[in-house]
């Protein structure tokens, strides 16, 4: 689809030394969401010595570039993420993080350093370029209510005609693409829950309202009706993580409070589960002649990917790394904001596999051990630049 492009994987490869170096200078200084100063200014500083793309500061801490082809056509908007994790780093890496208590430990620093390899790349073909391309160097994804939502409101999506994202994964072998169609990840919501009983001595129960034995039946209740009540075939997860109440064994306190995660596929499950939990939570308080309050906030939606875009990325992949590199994943529970941008536009969002066969190197995301090998970010590199290359040459996206 691209002969006119000579040599693609050659230019890739000249930059792989200078990515695994910007890799490790963001892997050295990293920041937490919502205050990536310095991580958006060598952003910034790196598009701007690329020549050839329009740069701007959507929002504080974020940075966008668009590459203007030479010709009309579509706009393809590629996506990573910056922000790092309040975590102690333990890897004893030579490039370890030198702000202490913050670390790159789901790597998105890999994400930062494959999309500016890419849009140097581009940068360079910029004549073999019809339409636009966009890189986003989204804030925030670790911290709801997340960078990408603030990003669209200003404006990042207008104009795009579809969007890719990419997460490198330790947990699957390095240069493994999972592509799932539809959904693809989980909304993540959580809720809270505070009953307001009568304590008093743990002798003497008749006196007062026992709030720990409402949150016990309250909880039961709850999860034995959310796996009565949507169908089986529906990927819905409710977990109590938290429980709250007296820490005296002789004191029934006054109130327990208890919260967790919902998450969820299908949006009109979504929104019935707060009710639901608010019927149990009504009925059984009311019945035991107490209160209550209840706190529902929903998270990032879900990430659905949508077919046309999905089959250009795994044609490209394929193409590209083979067919023995390509599975289809099945939809994780986890949740990424990536939703905020392609609930407005068309978009896929991939896994690429960056673990370690060595178990003393595999650590799983947000661990302070967390390591990716960093052969994955060449390959990375090629799948955005190829799929952008792709996505203007193909006819059925290309404007008249
Ligand atoms: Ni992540």
């Amino acid at each position: 689809m691209i002969e006119n492009v000579a040599n693609l994987e050659d230019l890739v490869s000249s930059m792989n030394s200078q990515v695994i170096k910007w890799r490790r200078h963001l892997h050295e200084n990293p920041e937490l969401s919502f205050q990536e100063t310095q991580t958006a200014k060598f952003v910034y500083d790196t598009l701007e010595s690329f020549g050839n793309l329009e740069l701007s500061r959507p929002t504080k801490t974020s940075v966008m570039a668009r590459l203007i082809g030479s010709k009309k056509g579509n706009v393809l908007a590629l996506r990573a993420d910056m922000d790092a994790l309040p975590i102690q780093e333990e890897t004893n890496l030579p490039f370890s993080s030198k702000n202490s208590g913050v670390m790159h430990a789901c790597g998105h620093d890999g994400h930062t350093a494959m999309l500016l390899g890419a849009a140097k790349v581009l940068s360079t073909i910029k004549e073999h370029i019809s339409g636009e391309i966009r890189f986003i160097f989204q804030h925030a994804e670790e911290l709801i209510p997340g960078g990408a939502q603030e990003m669209v409101k200003a404006g990042v999506t207008e104009g795009v005609n579809a969007v890719i994202g990419l997460h490198l994964s330790s947990q699957t072998p390095l240069g493994r693409f999972g592509i799932i169609y539809g959904p693809a990840m989980a909304a993540a919501d959580t809720f809270n829950v505070l009953i307001k009983g009568k304590g008093g001595h743990a002798s003497r129960p008749q006196e007062a309202i026992d709030p720990v034995a409402i949150a016990v039946q309250l909880i039961n209740s709850i999860n034995q009706f959310i796996s009565r009540k949507v169908n089986p075939a529906q990927r819905v997860v409710l977990s109590v993580t938290q429980i709250q109440g007296s820490n005296a064994h002789n004191i029934i306190p006054d109130t327990v409070s208890f919260g967790g995660s919902i998450r969820t596929f299908d949006p009109e499950v979504r929104k019935q589960i707060p009710k639901w939990i608010e019927q149990h939570v009504k009925g059984l308080t009311e019945a035991n002649e107490c209160t209550y309050e209840l706190k529902h906030d929903y998270g990032y939606s879900s990430v659905v990917n949508e077919q046309k875009i999905t089959s250009l990325v795994e044609q490209t992949i394929i193409e590209e790394f083979g067919k023995e590199q390509c599975y289809h994943a099945e939809p994780v529970m986890g949740s990424e904001d990536f939703s905020a941008f392609s609930n407005v536009v068309p978009g896929c969002f991939v896994f690429l596999g960056a673990g370690s066969e060595n178990p003393i190197e595999n650590f799983p995301h947000h661990h302070p051990r967390f390591m990716i090998r960093e052969e994955a970010l060449e390959m990375g590199v090629l799948y955005y630049v190829k799929t952008a290359l792709n996505y203007h040459f193909a006819q059925e996206y290309v404007s008249q």
